[in-house]
């Protein structure tokens, strides 16, 4: 039995808590104790005490007095890399949430750790442990889709005050004196970077032949709500259009395009859409992994017995393209979008919502030309 423990419970953390009682009841694992600066909410009181867990204020208590086999560790992206440190040197595999660390020195911290201590660090990027996700891999890697290959990957979400107001990191660039970078591309939208970068088989690169990025800001934050990554690599490109100040929200999408097809992957699902060699459109359905079930499975090996099909969809390493984009990402500008492209609707809790006029068709545009959002007018 694997003896696991979390590290944030609100947010978040709501979702690895269920997915902990989940696998609790399979008999998977046991979960040894939580952390968390404030009280745990009611409902996730309950679970606690269902399950037993002690409840810990200090992350570094829960390490020192559990001693878990694995830690969760769900809590602001600036806390990713001490707490994942702290954990991998008292011993623990962990899970690490999305955006893994905030910049490259701290990526090279982590993954000298994982070296020294031959544990595990999969980062809670969950689209990558979707059959969908490696199906276009695999199509992308055996040449279906043609010469011109363009990955993009399209958001359109609306938020609203309330949601730049739910915490002290939100919106928020630097918080004490620490690097949070909670902008469009590199948290709300990382899964859009990250799925694109592992369908094109980038996710490890060091280094990219060509990046361009533009952020822009509609909401009073210190961060970009609005932008686009566009990444030319080997004759191939990459680009990410995302919006959090949508006209209409909908799923987000990856879209492969090549001269002979194209495929459509809402990356929150399993299902794809693929369109080759002048057929009409094929959806196919695949099934995915949880990332923390994957790990009780690849923990819970007896000893020395090979990993026999069993790997992780997100290790650390996996990650390393992600985080040098993120480094590209939080080194652009951030632009405001002018009051006269902006539309502010008022609910009657005082909550206020900025849309951007034709923001929706700008970053469809932009993903599926290989456009910069500024080249399209905005
Ligand atoms: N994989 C996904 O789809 C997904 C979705 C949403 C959020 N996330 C990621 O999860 C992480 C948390 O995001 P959130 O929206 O849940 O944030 P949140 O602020 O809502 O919750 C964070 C939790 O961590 C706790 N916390 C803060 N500092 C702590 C400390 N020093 N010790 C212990 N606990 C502490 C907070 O009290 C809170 O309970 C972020 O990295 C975010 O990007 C991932």
């Amino acid at each position: 039995m694997v003896r696991a423990a979390l590290v944030g419970l609100r947010g978040f953390g709501a979702v690895h808590l269920a997915e902990i009682d989940r696998l609790a009841g399979l008999g998977k694992l046991e979960l040894v104790g939580c952390a968390d600066t404030v009280p745990p909410p009611p409902a996730a009181a309950d679970v606690l005490g269902r399950l037993g867990s002690a409840v810990y204020d200090r992350y570094d208590d829960l390490l020192d007095a559990t001693r878990p086999d694995l830690v969760v560790v769900a809590t602001p992206p600036h806390l990713h890399a001490e707490m994942a440190a702290s954990a991998l040197r008292a011993g623990s595999h962990v899970l690490l949430e999305k955006p893994p660390v905030v910049d490259v020195a701290e990526m090279r911290v982590l993954e000298d750790l994982v070296s020294q201590t031959g544990l595990a660090c999969q980062v809670g990027f969950q689209s990558l442990g979707s059959g969908a996700c490696r199906r276009l891999r695999e199509l992308r890697g055996a040449g279906a889709f043609g010469s011109g290959l363009r990955v993009g990957a399209t958001g359109h979400w609306q938020r609203d005050s309330a949601y730049w107001a739910c915490s002290a990191w939100a919106g928020r660039d630097s918080l004490e004196g620490r690097a949070v970078h909670d902008g469009a591309l590199t948290n709300p939208f990382a899964h859009a970077v990250m799925s694109c970068l592992a369908v094109l088989g980038w996710e490890a690169l060091d280094r990219f032949e060509e990046v361009a990025v533009e952020r822009y800001r509609a909401n009073p934050i210190e961060v970009d709500d609005t932008s686009v990554l566009r990444v030319r690599q080997g004759g191939a490109e990459m680009v990410v259009a995302v919006t959090l100040c949508a006209e209409t929200t909908s799923e987000p999408a990856c879209t492969v395009r090549g001269a002979r097809g194209s495929a459509r992957w809402v990356y929150t699902g399993d299902e794809v859409a693929i369109e080759l060699d002048g057929s009409g459109p094929v959806v196919e359905r695949y099934s995915r992994v949880t990332l923390l079930e994957e790990m009780a499975d690849l923990l819970a090996r007896p000893a020395g017995t090979p990993p026999g099909g069993l790997e992780l969809s997100c290790p650390l390493a996996r990650t390393r393209g992600f985080v040098r984009l993120v480094e590209a990402v939080t080194a652009a500008p951030v632009r405001e979008i002018a009051r006269s492209r902006t539309v502010v609707t008022s609910a009657r809790d005082g909550t206020t919502t900025t849309v951007v006029t034709g923001v929706d068709a700008l970053v469809e545009a932009a993903a599926s030309q290989g456009a910069l959002l500024g080249e399209l007018g905005l």
